[in-house]
């Protein structure tokens, strides 16, 4: 079998020379190969598409490589971990990391090009990079890293790089999942092609539903992004100045309301804020948070129970929820559909964060968003494109938070301070300790940059005179109609 391989700088040709794989090596651009017509019967393109701008030059070239029965196969990273802002980079000899300048082409981008080019596509694989995978890999530290992040719910990102590109963000993000993607291609003319014509394509949210086996058990070995998702979840309190599409709202809007309900009741309203005057107004109204006002959308989860008393009055019977349960029910109802709603994003790729701020100063947000009698804002739901990625926010050891059979706090003090030293750690206390605004003003606060954690944080602010701020809120829920008997 002859090999021949293709790369436009002599150092990787000399990498590749030391590999001893190819019969021949040409130094060209992968748009104007230098090979003559149909000379392959395979021609592969591997992490080289992502570096050119016109993917409709590239997809004219490679068909003209291989014979009439023959295969084009790329392998490119996945246009999400592009639009992410993780640029292909590597390491020069000095150890300083350099990016290497990226295009976004997306899927549909590649599809329309070989197309057009006269391909036919006979596979399409999107891969993931598995933790369990990486680690039998030789030179993938970095994920071993992250699976042990994964397992252990540790902090701080992985794998920071300087870009040198400034049209390229600042740093990287954690790396995502969703890595690759692999297409096998054959020209049309030969028959052989499986191509995905407009009219037979199905929509991949009906395909997900309907055709991907449900309780199926236990299977270890399978690929779980939900999984991941959720446990790679982290607030993001700063957004990039772009929007949430309209269909990945609806997306999440879609998720939200699958959420479970309590007896079925749907016991809540959302809102959707895009409009950017009244984003600025929330965010002037709920706790003056900057995230709130530069989203790209803004959820409001209420709880409602609006429609209940609306049928019973409808059919004439009196309404009896009117107890303190019905207001566990509806507000749980609401939180539910938020945490739905905040799942799907982050596994589209969005940051987001929940603002139980919405509850600062209810009258005003139910004024805002011109909530009735009935119903309340129980939290809100910031969703947008993130700029910033704080990492994973340790959680307390599970010894303290979780129990078998009954409740224990066998681990309460050893647990909390362990937990204390680890938040401690992170670094987040740093010039933001809780006021003492409590205690006598000659008090002099004793707890140094080493000794200042979680314990004394928390009981600060839950001791602390901001508490009252929320005292209005039982009157308010009269006032709204919910009982609290
Ligand atoms: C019901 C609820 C309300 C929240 N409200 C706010 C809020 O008003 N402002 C805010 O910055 N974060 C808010 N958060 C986010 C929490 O602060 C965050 O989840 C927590 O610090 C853990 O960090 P992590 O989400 O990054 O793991 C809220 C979270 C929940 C569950």
């Amino acid at each position: 079998m002859r090999v021949a391989g293709l790369d436009r700088s002599p150092a990787m040709l000399k990498r590749a020379t030391r590999k001893g794989q190819y019969t021949g090596l040409a130094i060209g651009d992968v748009v104007r190969a230098p090979f003559a017509d149909a000379r392959f019967d395979l021609a592969i393109s591997v992490l080289a598409a992502c570096h050119v701008a016109d993917i409709n030059a590239f997809y004219g070239e490679a068909p003209r490589l291989v014979r009439p029965e023959g295969y084009v196969v790329l392998v490119d990273y996945h246009p999400f971990i592009l639009v992410r802002g993780i640029p292909t980079h590597f390491k020069t000899e000095a150890g300083a990391q350099l990016a290497i300048e990226n295009w976004v082409h997306f899927l549909e981008d590649h599809v329309a090009a070989a197309r057009t080019a006269g391909l036919a596509l006979l596979e399409m694989r999107e891969r993931i990079v598995r933790p369990r995978l990486d680690t039998r890999q030789a030179g993938n530290e970095r994920y071993r890293e992250r699976a042990r992040e994964l397992r252990h719910g540790l902090a701080a990102p992985i794998d920071r790089i300087v870009v040198t590109r400034n049209r390229l963000p600042r740093s990287i993000d954690h790396v995502r999942p969703v890595y690759y993607v692999e297409t096998k291609w054959i020209h049309a003319a030969s028959g052989h092609g499986g191509d995905l014509h407009q009219d037979e394509r199905v929509d991949s949210m009906n395909e997900l539903k309907t055709q991907r086996p449900r309780f199926r058990g236990y299977a270890p070995e399978e690929d779980n992004p939900v999984l991941e998702t959720l446990l790679a979840h982290r607030s993001v309190r700063a957004y990039k100045d772009a929007p949430v599409p309209e269909k990945a709202v609806d997306l999440i809007l879609e998720a939200a309301i699958r959420a479970p309900t309590s007896s079925n009741l749907n016991s809540y309203a959302i809102v959707v804020i895009d409009d950017r005057d009244l984003l600025e107004k929330m965010y002037a109204v709920c706790g003056k948070q900057p995230f709130v006002a530069k989203c790209g959308v803004l959820l409001v989860f209420c709880s409602d129970i609006s429609r209940h008393v609306h049928v019973c009055a409808k059919r004439g019977y009196p309404y009896r929820g009117d107890q303190i349960n019905t207001l566990f029910v509806t507000h749980g109802d609401a939180i539910l559909a938020c945490q739905n709603a905040a799942v799907a994003a982050e596994s589209m790729g969005f940051g987001t964060c929940m603002l139980g701020n919405v509850r600062n100063d209810p009258p005003a947000v139910s004024d805002l968003l011109a909530l009735p009698r009935y119903v309340f804002a129980s939290v809100g739901l910031a969703i947008g494109v993130a700029d910033e990625d704080m990492g994973l926010k340790p959680r307390m050891p599970r010894r303290v938070m979780v129990s078998r059979n009954r409740y224990s706090s066998e681990h309460m003090e050893d647990g909390l301070a362990e937990y204390d030293e680890t938040m401690r750690l992170t670094g987040c206390y740093l010039g933001r300790r809780e006021p003492l605004n409590d205690v006598d003003p000659d008090f002099e606060d004793h707890f140094t940059d080493e000794t200042y954690g979680w314990i004394e944080h928390t009981a600060r602010r839950l001791g602390g005179k901001n508490q009252f701020e929320r005292r209005n809120f039982g009157a308010f829920l009269d006032s709204k109609g919910f009982s609290r008997r």
